[in-house]
């Protein structure tokens, strides 16, 4: 059992594949973190803590003056403000004393219970439920002077060493009870070691690079007060020893799963100790609890790796493919998509165009992306008139439909469906529908406002435009894009503005689930803006997402290497565009952007008709290439052969198959240099004793030569070089 509960000494502990974490509670009831690291049976680590004269840290009244007890300074498992715990805490309330509001709880053990999993996702996605019963640890604190109950749920996920941790909060009695803040989880790194911090921060068209620095004193936050997760900041940290790289070292993977903004802090604090919390965004939440009322968190993925940062990545990868994707198959359609081929100018002559090309490569699906609906030829109207535009499509959606199925080819679609522009019937008709401060104009971006999707009326016009566009329409893709954030968290619902932020994104959810539920036929991909919901929450509801509106293969280098920290291959959409680059400018060969694009989801976002035969044919090959080793990519181990491009002229990886009888390696040289060194890569994941051959090579080697000696690849020469092997192990065709 991943879960043994020792009833005497009040000590929980929960034991997956790789790692040990336990829990107890403390004489006096608080729930004390005793241990979250290497795998280890059959030990009580409650010695570990130690209880010393903290005099000037606040001991509880029923301590009765012991003062080596104090939440100051003790490793606790969820923390909250007004219990003497100057730290960041995970739980802060308020509740009404005479018209006013006042502050803080004291939250004490009141019971647990092994569940077969958190009973209580209130709209949120979460991971499937693991195989076998009583995986999941639900421990009740309370306060019931205050009112207040937290409710702490572990599941453990062994064979990808993930603990999924959850809280759900709940007035049981206080006249009123307003949260502001709720982590998901805590962590509490309490022995006085050094760590560093890896994020993933950026920006439009730059997102996810990774940022790593050692946690000082004080407190290192990241988050998004946007409405959903965004560019900026990822909903994910690692903590790792200073000296962790891709294959050693202890680490720790914390991932939310969730869309909306987000809160994560990493505390040091006058006795070294580390504490580490995430949980939805604070700084947007009030949420009001009635008597009897709850509010549940998103949840949260904890993995710990002991083997470094490339085997925490394949654990949250493993975790994310096996408990928390819809099902998709491994080899998504191969796609061409208008929008870097036509921006706004297309019409039905132009989509069959690129449709009859589409098919000429040998690719399986158009997707006609923005400018198809209401009068929409740039950016600043129609969104909200999901009807196709005359004009441009005289035989409409259905017709167009058809004449790309007759090519043998599907039929994608791009949407924007939270949003509506100032310019659009939908607005005209509807101005309430959007969230703004009543009696004041909202704040614009691109042109356009977010309807609020919490107000019933919206959600049904959504849902019935859109499933008759999915009912109709012949569509098997739907981009799911979102390209602004949310300035105003008013509501025309009632009783909704406290949490309306978090209200939104789960009624994002809601139509979403619908929606993929009655068309599972559908493949669903998120966007937002490229990269700015790139997320698990997302990753719940849709099994790709488009990674960034970068399609430059140089600085998707470094984009997929930081996603790639988290986030499995087939959930990263890639799109192979024109050289130079419509972002950057830069020249780069079809060759690199091929390799680049193949370590995701392979797509193509140009205009065909420009491309040389030569280039065609090169990408009619990588196309059925990409067909060939996509399963072994989409399903298979990653392994980050080099840094970052940061750090690094020759940025490398490789995708093992499970079994470790295919591999597929990919080098890309960023910059060249006359009378250069010869360029090497180390391989890794491979068996050491089986013989591979490699494509190209007349000499098989062995697993083992291949990981301890490398590979030469050669002389770099010419603009951004780049490699892509296949390894086969002996025997296998
Ligand atoms: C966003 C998306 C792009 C494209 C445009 C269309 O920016 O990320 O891929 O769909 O919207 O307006």
């Amino acid at each position: 059992m991943p879960i043994t509960i020792d009833e005497g000494r009040r000590l929980f502990t929960i034991t997956t594949d790789h790692a040990t974490y336990q829990l107890g509670v403390h004489p006096l009831g608080f729930l004390m973190h005793y241990y979250y690291g290497p795998r280890t049976d059959g030990t009580d680590f409650s010695y570990l803590p130690q209880y010393r004269d903290r005099g000037l840290s606040p001991q509880p009244a029923d301590a009765h003056d012991d003062r080596t007890v104090s939440c100051d300074a003790m490793p606790l498992e969820y923390p909250c403000q007004g219990s003497g715990d100057f730290r960041t805490v995970c739980l802060r309330v308020r509740r009404p004393v005479e018209g006013q509001d006042a502050w803080g709880c004291d939250l004490r053990y009141a019971g647990h219970r092994l569940l077969d999993q958190a009973p209580c996702p209130d709209g949120l996605p979460v991971m499937a439920r693991p195989a076998g019963s009583g995986r999941t640890l639900q421990i009740t604190l309370r306060d019931q002077e205050a009112g207040v109950e937290a409710v702490l749920y572990y599941t453990a996920y062994e064979s990808c060493d993930v603990i999924a941790r959850q809280a759900v909060i709940r007035n049981i009695g206080a006249d009123g009870l307003t949260v502001v803040k709720a982590a998901s989880a805590g962590l509490d790194l309490y022995q006085p070691q050094p760590w560093d911090a890896l994020t993933l921060y950026g920006r439009w068209a730059g997102e996810r690079n990774v940022q790593r620095q050692r946690l000082g004193h004080g407190t290192f936050a990241i988050g998004s007060t946007r409405g959903a997760s965004s560019a900026q900041h990822n909903p994910f940290i690692a903590v790792c020893e200073p000296d962790a790289g891709e294959d050693h070292g202890c680490c720790y993977g914390l991932l939310l799963v969730y869309s909306g903004g987000f809160s994560i802090q990493a505390q040091r604090d006058q006795f070294d100790q580390t504490r580490l919390t995430m949980g939805m965004d604070d700084e947007g939440l009030a949420a009001v609890l009635a008597p009897g009322g709850s509010l549940t968190t998103p949840q949260a993925m904890l993995v710990f790796s002991a083997a470094g940062l490339g085997a925490m990545s394949r654990r949250l990868h493993d975790a994310i493919r096996g408990f928390l994707l819809p099902k998709a198959p491994a080899l998504r359609p191969v796609l061409l998509n208008s929008w870097e081929a036509c921006y706004f100018d297309i019409d039905e002559k132009r989509i069959l165009t690129l449709a009859r090309q589409a098919a000429d490569l040998g690719m399986d699906m158009l997707v006609m992306d923005d400018g198809w609906f209401g009068h929409r030829d740039d950016d600043r109207s129609s969104l909200g008139d999901w009807t196709a535009d005359r004009r441009k499509f005289p035989d409409g959606l259905s017709g167009l439909s058809a004449k790309i199925k007759a090519m043998g080819l599907k039929f994608g679609l791009w949407l924007e469906p939270e949003m509506v522009s100032m310019d659009s019937d939908l607005y005209r008709a509807h101005p309430e529908w959007v969230l703004a401060v009543p009696g004041r104009a909202p704040h614009s971006a691109r042109d356009q406002y977010v309807l609020d999707m919490t107000n019933p009326e919206v959600a049904a016009y959504l849902w019935e435009k859109l499933s008759r566009l999915l009912a109709e329409d012949g569509i098997d893709y739907v981009k799911w894009d979102m390209n602004r954030n949310i300035t105003e968290a008013w509501s025309n619902t009632p009783g909704r503005h406290g949490a309306l932020l978090h209200d939104y994104i789960k009624a994002v959810y809601a139509l979403l689930q619908r929606l993929t539920a009655a068309f599972p036929a559908v493949l669903f991909e998120g966007c937002a803006a490229g990269g700015g919901r790139f997320d698990a929450g997302m990753l719940a509801c849709v099994p790709q997402i488009w990674c960034s509106d970068d399609t430059d293969p140089i600085e998707r280098l470094a984009i997929q290497y930081g996603t790639s920290l988290a986030y499995p291959a087939c959930v990263m959409t890639c799109h192979v565009s024109v050289s130079p680059n419509h972002q950057t400018g830069r020249s780069t060969p079809l060759t690199t952007r091929g390799i680049v694009a193949m370590a995701g989801v392979l797509g193509y976002e140009l205009d065909p008709a420009a491309l040389t035969d030569r280039q065609k044919d090169e990408i009619r090959a990588q196309v059925a290439r990409y067909r060939d080793i996509a399963p072994l990519m989409m399903e298979g181990d990653l392994y980050r052969l080099t840094p970052g491009p940061d750090e690094t002229e020759l940025v490398g990886w490789m995708h093992v198959a499970k079994d470790r009888r295919r591999a597929v390696v990919s080098a890309v040289a960023t910059a060249v240099h006359a009378n250069a060194p010869t360029a090497y890569i180390r391989l890794a994941g491979l068996d050491p004793d089986t013989m591979y051959a490699i494509e190209g090579r007349p000499q098989p080697l062995s697993g083992q030569a291949l990981m301890a000696g490398g590979l030469p690849l050669g002389e770099v020469r010419g603009d951004y070089p780049a490699w892509q092997l296949m390894l086969t192990a002996a025997g296998e065709d």
